[in-house]
């Protein structure tokens, strides 16, 4: 959850280092630090907080070189402050370290690293790791021997990277576990270190990624990659397609403010080059799935967490009314804790943005161990997840720099229609004039879309939160495919504005939190017309009838609800199938103006980060 970012090259690597840091700040933000090579010491700045603590330091105490290694925080062990913020330095400060993950054997570690004189400095596993280093370093004979053999010691998902003043020509990096990406970055005579692709996408798009179990020695002529067992591994480079501008805020105030307005452009991209609308037929060229495979499947089950675990609760009505599979959804962080029913007929779809997310990865890995084809949907190329997939299908929507995941969510709900539109072709579930006609309904989304995130509508929008953004509570109701839009408004508003809310299939409130409706509980009702409407219609009518406040959103020309909700907003008709695409995003937008009006980090909401590697 970290962010890692170094550099090895004849430019000033200071900059460098804390441009990719500010580029990767949505992993953490609990404390900032970077340690510089410089006339033959280390100097290490770090402060606590956010980044701009870090670069003010700088400021006052300049210091520049050309190899550097920075980090941005996301505590686990040790509360945020300057003496736990990473670069962690050995006690000669030759050798200095930082890391993401965890060291789950670290009390150990210390007690016996204490009992030979050692004095620690910080709460934090990560400082084991550079004390271990150092007792390693004079007899391996170098840091990257000193690396391999201190890995050995430590159990837990934890990427480092390390650098010494002895060896001022290197960045040593490694990995193990899923604990979140290495990505080296090949320069013209310079290489960059990486946990995420956008903090070095200004400066090359070939990159290398770290697997778990592997060692990198890192100067500017390239890498070269090792296991921990010191066999040499020919690394493959990945060219990355996306474009630095995508991974850069431009006119909007927000990362999530520019991604939110990106999502017709995504699910276009999303859809493009894969789908032949003539023949009825979706071609997913990673998917790497036979047709007698595809017909074996007796059930699908979806993994994922947050954001992309409701999209799978979408992905649940898609893949079940198209491709005719059963389908269930579970959080990865449950699953294997229940010994799931798996098997070779099972397909296991796994839904991560980041690729990362050590839950779901943990989830892949039970179906996989009991022979289920595993099939992923990711957006980070080269992720761990793609890379454990038997397929995979690409979200193509670019960077996803917010910490709430907005693009992500459209982007692999298109995904799973298109997923299910495949398995329906090779399974002859439906038609071909049925899958042209539902290919044809996708070909019309990202206008559908557009018409929803017109900017001339914030006005809308600001009205609606400059009302709602001193209320405690907010209840969202929706009911079959936009129920799980209901759960995704609520995460939201929760995530971003700190305001507590609850998404709650609209049929269930009369079961309990109906007890909750008043004044001061504003309803959030997904009221578009669809096989529910009238279902939707008649919760409304008894939130109202119990004084409470309802937000609808609707589709265009309902003139019907208008009487019955305190404020509506409209969405074009679409498909059924289509519709939480485009309910969503009402959703996103007033989430994120009620939590500007609120004053909140938007991007960086307290206690987040964007890729969960932790347990
Ligand atoms: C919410 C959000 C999170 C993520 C979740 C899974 O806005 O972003 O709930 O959806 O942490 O992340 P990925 O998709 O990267 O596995």
């Amino acid at each position: 959850m970290c962010g890692i970012v170094g550099y090895v090259g004849p430019r000033p690597a200071t900059s460098i280092v804390v441009n990719g840091l500010q580029r990767l700040e949505y992993r953490g933000y609990d404390s900032a630090g970077i340690a510089v090579l410089h006339e033959d010491r280390i100097h290490v700045r770090r402060d606590a907080g956010k980044l701009s603590n870090l670069i003010a330091l700088l400021a006052q105490q300049p210091i520049d070189g050309n190899l550097a290694l920075g980090h941005t925080r996301w505590a686990t062990h040790g509360r945020p402050s300057q003496q736990n913020a990473h670069p962690h330095s050995d006690a000669s400060g030759e050798i200095v370290v930082v890391q993401n993950g965890i060291v789950e054997n670290y009390r150990e570690l210390r007690e016996s690293l204490q009992a030979e004189g050692i004095e620690f400095r910080s709460e934090t596993d990560t400082e084991v790791i550079v004390h271990l280093l150092a007792l390693n370093y004079s007899a391996a004979g170098g840091l990257a021997e000193a690396v391999r053999k201190t890995m050995g010691h430590l159990k837990g998902p934890s990427a480092i990277v390390a650098m010494t003043s002895r060896e001022p020509d290197r960045l040593v990096a490694a990995r193990l576990g899923n604990a979140g990406g290495v990505a080296i970055g090949l320069g013209d005579g310079e290489t960059f270190v990486a946990s995420d692709i956008p903090a070095i996408l200004e400066h090359t798009r070939r990159m290398v990624f770290l697997e778990d179990g592997q060692v990198a020695l890192i100067t500017r002529d390239g890498v070269q990659v090792e296991t921990l067992a010191g066999q040499a591994v020919k690394p493959e480079i990945h060219l990355i397609p996306w474009d630095p501008i995508s991974a850069a805020k431009g006119e909007f105030r927000h990362f999530m403010q520019k991604e939110i307005f990106e999502q017709a452009r995504s699910v276009t991209d999303t859809i493009r080059g894969r789908v032949d609308f003539d023949a009825g037929e979706v071609v997913l060229g990673q998917l790497n799935l036979s047709p007698e495979r595809a017909r074996s499947f007796n059930r699908i089950v979806i993994v994922a967490c947050g954001t992309s675990a409701y999209a799978g609760l979408v992905g649940k009505f898609l893949l079940e009314a198209i491709a005719r599979i059963p389908t269930e959804v579970d959080y990865g962080s449950e699953f294997r804790y229940r010994d799931p029913i798996i098997d070779e007929q099972t397909l296991l779809l796994a839904i991560t943005q980041s690729g990362e997310t050590v839950d779901t990865l943990a989830a892949m890995e039970e179906g996989r161990n009991k022979g289920a084809f595993v099939v992923s949907i990711v957006n980070s190329i080269g992720s761990q997840a793609a890379r454990v997939s038997d397929g995979v299908i690409t979200m193509h929507c670019g960077p996803e720099i917010g910490v709430a995941s907005t693009k992500a969510f459209t982007t692999s709900v298109v995904d799973q229609y298109l997923l299910a539109l495949a398995l329906a072709q090779a399974r002859d579930s439906i038609g071909p004039a049925h899958r042209r006609r539902l290919l044809n309904d996708l070909a019309h989304l990202p206008r559908l879309i557009g018409q929803v995130l017109d900017p001339n509508d914030n006005a809308l929008y600001l009205d609606l939160a400059e009302r709602f953004h001193g209320y405690r509570n907010f209840l969202f109701l929706g009911r079959g495919i936009n129920y799980p839009i209901a759960l995704e408004g609520a995460l939201k508003l929760k995530e971003i504005s700190y305001i507590h809310a609850e998404g709650y299939p609209a049929g269930e409130m009369k079961h309990g939190p109906i007890a909750l409706i008043d004044r001061e509980m504003p309803v959030v009702a997904i009221a578009v017309q669809d096989s529910v409407y009238d279902k939707m219609i008649s919760q409304i009518e008894q939130v109202k009838a119990r004084s409470g406040i309802v937000i609808a959103v609707a589709s265009e020309g309902d003139e019907f609800i208008a009487s019955k909700a305190d404020h509506v907003i409209t969405v074009p008709s679409a498909p059924p199938l289509l519709t939480p695409v485009l309910s969503v995003l009402p959703l996103q937008r007033l989430a994120y103006e009620i939590a500007v009006w609120r004053g909140a980090d938007v991007d960086q909401p307290r206690n987040l980060a964007k890729s969960v590697t932790v347990e």
